[in-house]
Formats: structure tokens, sequence, C-alpha cells
């Protein structure tokens, strides 16, 4: 009998979204008439930007013609898309960033897992606590970890908690750690890292030889102009850091699939015989082997969102994104509650009523005003007594979803 991939097994529960998505079918299943709102899984709910439905229109109907027809395309994507995003992304905000470091693909989700790939299984990994949870449970799969202990840490990670008390921002490990996983704005806490906070990073990353991997996919929510959007605003992060984004929440891609990662040329990384390797060239290699590129017509519609009148569109979907995070926290202040983030950022983590851990206030909310959050245990066991809403709703989900929440 065929033999399975026994890292899998350790494995905690299912994956958190899907758990989520279990509990909420068997409550609906039990009270079929429910009115459940979403506020769990980050996920966009408005319509495309009109900019880019435009765009792939165009590239649809292209793609019917002969002369317009386009089969596989470059792996690393079109270099038009790589040049507007080198330019409107970074080199627009002091980033020494070139199309050629820019590789596009189908989700930072499983580029942040992918990059797994290219990297040793010596490395010492740190991660936040709580943390997005693909980072962990890939590790996890690759069989980058131990077990996991009772309260869900596997062994081998260095676990860095973030919490009120550290304002969410993580402190630099005490040992040294080869590899590190950094959110800002953050996924899940909603907080974020200021340009002398990522220094320390880079600063601590060039000293250790280590390589943080910049999950970048929330920086369009960033609204005070002082916080970074890149790392690559730092001195010295092109040695040491890789960064990804994401076309999935600025511009309502989480269905029609597109992001990039930028691999710096020159960041380098170390082979078992102490020779220095291009992390460029490996990633480049893994691509053009295992990834076939993001559709012509997706891409189209990604670089529509450089246009002006995608500028312009892009903006006011995050607007109105932060207005939903702006009532959110209002509205559960005045319900009571502590809440940090959703300033910077989509996300709103609430601490949870005395008395009721994540999961006991997830079914609170489930059971009495059939609102769905995500309960912060499940982003790492410092995210107990934590709860995490998201925006990404319509403004009258919002609305009455808080509208229930006040009146429990
Ligand atoms: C979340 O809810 O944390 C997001 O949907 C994660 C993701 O984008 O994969």
């Amino acid at each position: 009998m065929v033999q399975v991939n026994g890292n899998y097994l350790k494995l905690k529960a299912g994956y958190l979204f899907p758990e989520i998505g279990r509990r909420v079918k068997a409550f609906s299943e039990a009270n079929p008439t429910a009115p459940i709102i979403r506020l769990g899984i980050g996920d966009v709910t408005e319509p495309l930007p009109e900019a880019c439905r435009t765009a792939m229109k165009g590239a649809i109907d292209e793609m019917g013609t002969r002369e317009g027809f386009h089969g596989y395309g470059p792996e690393q994507g079109y270099p038009w898309l790589r040049e507007a995003i080198a330019k409107a992304d970074f080199q627009s905000r002091g980033c020494a960033v070139s199309a050629e470091e820019i590789f596009v693909s189908d989700g930072s989700k499983c580029d942040s897992s992918n990059i797994l790939d290219i990297l040793g299984e010596g490395n010492r990994i740190a991660v936040t606590d709580p943390v997005y949870p693909v980072y962990v449970d890939s590790n996890v799969m690759a069989g980058r970890t131990g077990d996991a202990d009772d309260a869900g840490q596997y062994g081998g990670l260095t676990y860095l908690p973030i919490t009120a008390s550290n304002g969410f921002i993580a402190p630099l490990p005490e040992g040294k750690v080869d590899l590190i996983y950094l959110c800002f704005p953050n996924n899940p806490t909603g907080a974020v890292a200021t340009k002398a906070q990522l220094k320390q990073w880079v600063d601590y990353a060039l000293a250790n030889d280590a390589l943080i991997l910049f999950d970048a996919a929330y920086e369009a929510f960033i609204q005070d102009p002082e916080l970074p959007h890149s790392i690559y605003e730092i001195d010295g992060a092109r040695q040491c850091a890789i960064e990804f984004r994401s076309f999935s929440k600025n511009a309502g891609f989480t269905g029609t699939r597109c992001a990039l990662t930028v691999v710096p040329k020159g960041l380098m990384g170390t082979a078992a015989n102490g020779e220095k390797v291009e992390l460029w060239a490996l990633w480049n290699r893994r691509q053009c082997t295992k990834f076939n590129g993001v559709s012509y017509i997706v891409q189209r519609g990604a670089e529509a969102v450089y246009s002006a009148a995608g500028q312009a569109q892009v903006k006011a979907l995050v607007s109105f994104y932060m207005e939903n995070a702006a009532i959110i926290r209002q509205e559960l202040k005045a319900a009571g509650l502590t809440v940090y983030g959703g300033e910077q950022a989509p996300y709103v983590w609430i601490q949870t009523p005395e008395g009721q851990d994540s999961w006991g206030f997830f079914d609170h909310l489930l059971g009495n005003a059939h609102v769905v959050g995500t309960p912060g245990s499940g982003f790492g066991a410092a995210g107990e007594g934590y709860f995490r809403l998201s925006a990404f709703n319509s403004r009258a989900n919002v609305e009455e979803a808080m509208r229930r929440i006040r009146s429990l």
C-alpha cells in the first residue's frame, strides 16, 4: 500500500477556516432559519473594480482571435505586469526593486508555503504567536517541525508571543534563528510595524545571516503615511528579505487569483558545503518546473489596477472596508469590549469578555447573534482570549452584525 506523508499526521485538527466552516454548517443545519453573517475568513465581498473587469473582457476577446491568442505565458509573469508592479508598488516608494525580481503568482498563501521548496531542512524557524496558520502548517507538512505539544505548539519552532503587552509587535528572538515570518499589517491582530521596528528585524537578520519572509498582503490598508508598506523601505532588506504581496484584498481578487513575490537579486543562502547560492535563481528554477504562470486574462486584470481608473477604484474599495473596520471598532467599544487593530488593517482583534475563551466566544456569537468570527486560539496558543472580526463584508451586514452584538 502506498505510504503517506507522515508529517501531515502531526497537524492539529483541520485548517482553521474549514474547521469554522464545519461548525457553522452544523449550526445552520440545526437552525435553518438563522440569518448568519460571516465576519470570519477574510474574504472580500465587493465587486471587482470596473477597470479590472474591462481589461479582462478585452483580454478574453483577444484570446478569441488568432493574433491575440496566448498559450503558456512566462512562468514569472508577463513583463508588462512586472514592470507596472515594480514601478507603482516599489520604485515609487524609493525601493530599488526591479521587474526582474518580481514573480507573479496565483496567491501569497501558495507562495509563502512553496518558498520552503528552496530552503533547507535544518533552518531554525521563528513565527509569531498568534500567526497566520499557513506559515506553521506548511512547515509541519514539509517535515520542518517536531510534534505538537498540548498547547498546539510544534517542536523545533521558535514562537514569539504577540499580545497587548508588546503592542502585538514580536520581540526579537533570544537566540539565533535562520528563518523569520513577519506579516504587516498583521493577520490576525491588525497591528502594523513602524520603520524603526522593521529596522530592528532587518538588523537582526543581517547580523544573524537570517532570512525574513515578509507578508505584505494587507499593505494597501495602511492609512498612516509614515508607516512602511514594504520591507524594502528599510536599508539592508534586499540582503535579507523576500516579500509577498497580493491583489486579493485590495482589488478583490480572492476568487480571481493573482499575487506576487519579490526575490531580490543578490539575496544569498548557504548550501550544505558552505557555498553561497542566490535564492532568486532557485526560486526561478522552482517556478519554471512547478508553475505555469497566471492566466493572461487575469494578469491583464491585475495590470489595470495600476491604471488611473484602477487606482481610484482600488482606493475606494480599501476605504470602504476600512470604514467597515471603523464601525466594528466603534460599536464593539460601545458594547464594552476591548478592541485592537482595525486602523491600518481590515481585521479587528478583540479581547474576549471575562470568563469566555476564544471558542466559547465564537459559540456565544454564533448561537446568540448568528455572527461568525475567528477564534484567536485558532491562530496559536497566545491567541487564546482573543477573537478576530474581519471588515470584509457589505455595509448592511456589518451594521446588522454590530447591532446584534450590541443587543446581546
Ligand atoms: C484570513 O481570513 O486570515 C485570510 O482569508 C487568509 C488568507 O487570505 O488566506
